[in-house]
């Protein structure tokens, strides 16, 4: 197989933390990552104190960690203003009754109260749950009633979509506004603030075992399903951010993910807290203005995002690139969805860099399969293992394939990142390892005689729309609750945007008519009630659905077929 080979970029000066690949793997060791960090000698360990407070100890308490913009306003935190600030709010959490090992919710949009409540409920040993912003009501009832969350902390708007009757067992709600924005029952952290004395040794210490943050994500059946990751997780996500973020002490950091997806918490908040960046958090959405003008003005020097972003902002053209001054960048990154070679081409020649593909699930807690910026890029490749991860690919029995055989790309557990548990369900947690220590990751691939990994797809029915992982069940259920819709089958149907759309197929009740009026009501259902990005973008009225004659079972490959079809015959 011959496949073009880019060479990496070649800046005056330019050095990078890793230099040479296959070194690095010779003499590579988990333990020897671990003296980095502080717990190494003393003995107590918390993610969070790894994050902010052993910077400001170690002296760089005047250094700019959370550089946060948005359309109206700027603001910079130093690494000492972040420690004020999460032992302020641990202090005040700890004072409510938090405790090591219960979850703390946490809904908010991109802003530095959800960064600072993130680091506080850690350094407390809560767990963190952080909920994607677009969540509408029933995809924050299924999550927090899943584990009984007892704790939430949310602002006077999002609030509204969080439907407290239906949620028992949530003792309180702190909300980030002042009292006169609060409801009954609800407790403002302004006002708790405002009147707590901050303890600045409220760091609980933990074991690396213990829990650290729990991600709700969806698979191909059932409900979203609770990955928890425990405090070692830091272990890989340190070492990634050094060598795959290639983070310097100079740099300036942006990963455009919410928290709510695990992108988000990893690789915006600790991965780069941990090797001390300098972070720039923007909080509004997406628009190529904003975003280039972002990074024009906080001048970003290393820059995670996704590849339905960048294909976006490709489509936007090039007057619009020529307006901003986006000489700071240096390194490129991305991750999610397959990223195409016209991407990365689009980058080179607009942006003068290559784009780094990187692989790596909810479940694996951090970085497996990377491009390193020191290392040729394979356009259309993952990449290759990241030094101490094994990967293979193995066929339905669990047999490794030879090079270049289509297959299911499994990797060697443990690493130091791998989940804890899937909560309070150990079956689903014991079938991602079907084949011994195997981890299965759902994805199928291929790798080549130099270790190249190329996606080939999924092997299930999960739908990944603009790197956003969707469970048609999840839509499917909401659907049939609409009056109208007597069944209905997801799937993602390929996309050159978003990589896929949710496409919904159903049958209608009797008596009623197929409309778009009906249509877009449907498709407003969902969007309101689970969540805009997993809302069917196509929906199409069928007579019946595809299923097995025995069990009566949905076909969805079938519906994945009739769409598959029809592209190849336009
Ligand atoms: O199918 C793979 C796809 O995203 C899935 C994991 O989704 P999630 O848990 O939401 O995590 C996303 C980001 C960590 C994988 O099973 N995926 C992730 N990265 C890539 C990818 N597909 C192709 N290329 C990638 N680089």
């Amino acid at each position: 197989m011959t496949t073009l080979k880019l060479q990496p970029n070649k800046a005056e000066n330019q050095s990078y933390n890793l230099s040479n690949y296959q070194e690095s793997i010779e003499g590579f060791s988990w333990q020897e990552v671990e003296k980095q960090f502080s717990w190494y000698q003393s003995g107590k360990v918390n993610m969070a104190h790894e994050c902010i407070d052993r910077h400001v100890e170690d002296g760089y308490g005047d250094k700019i960690g959370l550089h946060f913009l948005n359309d109206e306003e700027e603001i910079k935190y130093t690494f000492s203003q972040l420690k004020d600030k999460t032992d302020h709010l641990a202090t005040v959490l700890k004072n409510n009754g938090v405790q090591k090992g219960d979850i703390v919710f946490i809904f908010l949009p991109k802003n530095p109260d959800c960064y600072i409540a993130m680091i506080a409920a850690v350094k407390i040993g809560a767990v963190v749950g952080p909920l994607f912003e677009a969540f509408m009501e029933e995809a924050i009832r299924d999550r927090i009633s899943d584990c009984n969350g007892r704790y939430l902390i949310t602002d006077s708007d999002l609030v509204k979509r969080v439907p407290k009757g239906d949620l028992p067992t949530l003792e309180k709600i702190f909300i980030t506004a002042e009292t006169e924005h609060c409801e009954d029952g609800e407790i403002s952290l302004k006002e708790e603030l405002r009147r707590t004395k901050s303890d600045e040794n409220v760091t609980e210490w933990l074991d690396l075992e213990d829990r650290l943050n729990i991600h709700y994500t969806s698979g191909s059946t059932g409900k979203p399903k609770g990955i928890i990751h425990a405090h070692r997780a830091m272990i890989q996500q340190y070492q990634t951010g050094k060598w795959v973020l290639d983070i310097q002490e100079d740099d300036v950091y942006w990963c455009t993910a919410h928290p709510g997806w695990v992108t988000g918490t990893v690789y915006a908040i600790f991965a780069p807290w941990l090797n001390r960046a300098t972070i720039v958090l923007y909080g509004g959405r997406f628009d190529a203005d904003s975003w280039y003008s972002t990074i024009e003005k906080t001048k970003v020097t290393v820059w995670y995002s996704a590849p339905t972003a960048f294909r976006m902002l490709k489509a936007e053209g090039d007057t619009i690139l020529q307006q901003y001054d986006l000489s700071s960048l240096r390194h490129l990154l991305s991750v999610g969805e397959p990223l195409n070679p016209e991407v990365i081409h689009w980058g080179i020649e607009k942006l003068g860099k290559r784009i780094h593909d990187t692989w790596w699930m909810t479940e694996t807690g951090a970085q497996l399969i990377v491009n390193l910026p020191s290392e040729v890029i394979k356009p259309g490749s993952m990449g290759r293992p990241f030094p101490g991860i094994e990967v293979a690919i193995l066929d339905d029995e669990g047999t490794k394939q030879p090079h270049g055989q289509i297959g299911h790309l499994s990797i060697k557990a443990p690493w130091p990142a791998i989940m804890r548990e899937v909560w309070k369900n150990k079956d689903k947690y014991d079938s991602y390892f079907q084949f011994g220590d195997w981890y299965l990751s759902g994805d199928l691939a291929f790798q080549d005689e130099e270790g190249y990994i190329f996606f080939q797809g999924r092997s299930d029915d999960m739908i990944n729309s603009s790197g956003e992982r969707i469970g048609p069940f999840e839509v499917e259920s909401k659907l049939i609750e609409h009056e109208a819709v007597a069944e209905a089958g997801v799937i993602g149907k390929p996309d050159p945007l978003r990589g896929e759309i949710v496409k919904a197929f159903i049958v209608l009740k009797k008596g009623y008519e197929n409309s778009p009026l009906l249509i877009d009501e449907i498709r407003k259902f969902v969007r309101y009630k689970l969540a805009a990005h997993a809302a069917p973008r196509e929906i199409e009225v069928l007579e019946e659905l595809p299923k097995t004659k025995i069990s009566g079972k949905l076909l969805r490959r079938e519906l994945k077929a009739l769409e598959q079809n029809r592209l190849q015959s336009n």
